[in-house]
């Protein structure tokens, strides 16, 4: 049996040396590929999710932060700092504590779910609520990264990209080929950013013969590149795509326009219900802007723009334990209340209509 070592040593030759020499890890990627026919059934395409809430901490962000700590422990530094919607914020702290560094997280006031600020707080990072969304914690982490010795470990680190792009090399390594269509989240744009550089390395490489159209989806209260001006207050219960202004824009462009993709926005309702329906006829448990992706296909599939028989992987970026209380509320806003039993079997068997 393989026993999976972490995305640095097993795509070391595909990762630039620095990355190598000091190698910090929890074990991050190889995460599931699963089937999910409820989605082909309402698509019909032939539809797959990539599980990125399997990482470490629950999300994608693992990828790139083992890349990150590692590059940044190459370099010999102490402290790190992030700018975070929360899952950055998690997996800086983690990997951190496992470099045997100080980790630094700027996060939106109030905005950031409860998961994941309780990870932060678990692993020791020095957590600062800014006063400001994300766009306005990324500019002051930019800024003190500059004028003191911290390591800066947001996307905006090319490191970050290196490691993220490692989930597209699973995908064709478990496929075969590339699919037709990847279709993902779009927030800071880090993540459509480092897909597609691991699609495009993987061509050249010869491992896959072609490369997927990128469909990129943004939450339509902070959907910037949808826009095409920054968003001054973005807005969405997705609080992980509250973003206005991506830093990795021209990149995503990019990605959009020579895979011959598309970047659109979704609604909270309709994420709301792709986030319901991941749950309930898929099986997989997500975040909400996890689900902006999986929204992003239904939407399109209603405008028949779904092409039958379609290979389409989706990428479910962070787990639905970081942000559970959604799971709890019903699509007209009212809470879900477990329905109360006495602990006698007949009392059960009628709850549960069995008599
Ligand atoms: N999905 C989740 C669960 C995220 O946490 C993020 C970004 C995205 C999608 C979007 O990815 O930014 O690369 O386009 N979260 C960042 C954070 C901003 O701070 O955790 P992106």
């Amino acid at each position: 049996a393989h026993l999976w070592q972490g995305i640095i040593r097993e795509y070391a030759d595909l990762l630039p040396e620095h990355l190598t020499t000091h190698i910090v890890t929890l074990g991050e990627g190889g995460t599931p590929l699963v089937p999910a026919p409820a989605l082909s059934a309402l698509t019909g395409a032939e539809v797959f999710l990539k599980v990125e809430g399997m990482n470490p901490t629950g999300s994608f962000k693992d990828r790139g932060m083992t890349t990150a700590i590692s590059a940044a422990k190459h370099k010999g530094a102490k402290v790190v700092v992030c700018a975070s919607t929360g899952n950055t914020s998690a997996s800086a702290a983690a990997y951190a504590v496992a470099a045997g560094m100080r980790c630094a997280v700027l996060v939106p006031d109030g905005k950031i779910a409860m998961g994941k600020l309780s990870q932060a707080i678990a692993h020791g990072a020095t957590l600062l609520q800014v006063d400001g969304n994300f766009d306005d914690c990324l500019v002051a982490a930019r800024k003190l990264a500059e004028a003191y010795p911290v390591e800066l470990v947001n996307s905006v680190n090319p490191d970050r990209i290196q490691g993220q792009k490692t989930a597209s090399f699973e995908i064709v390594d478990v496929l075969g080929d590339a699919p037709d269509i990847h279709a993902l989240p779009v927030g800071n744009a880090g993540n459509i950013t480092a897909y597609w550089k691991g699609y495009t390395e993987y061509a050249a490489a010869g491992i896959s013969t072609r490369l997927p159209q990128m469909w990129g989806f943004q939450a339509a209260g902070s959907a910037p590149i949808v826009a095409g001006h920054p968003i001054t207050e973005p807005e969405t219960i997705a609080t992980a795509i509250r973003i206005g202004n991506p830093a990795s824009w021209e990149q995503a462009i990019e990605a959009r326009d020579t895979s011959g993709g598309v970047i659109e926005a979704v609604t909270d309702e309709e994420i709301l219900a792709a986030h319901r329906i991941l749950s309930a006829e898929a099986g997989v448990f997500v975040e909400p802007a996890s689900a902006a992706g999986v929204a992003g296909i239904l939407s399109r599939a209603r405008r028949g723009l779904v092409p039958a028989g379609a290979r389409i992987v989706v990428t479910v970026t962070g787990h639905g334990l970081k942000d559970p209380q959604w799971a709890l509320r019903t699509l007209d806003g009212s809470d879900v209340v477990p329905q109360r039993v006495t602990a006698d079997i007949m009392s059960i068997a009628a709850a549960l209509e069995l008599v």
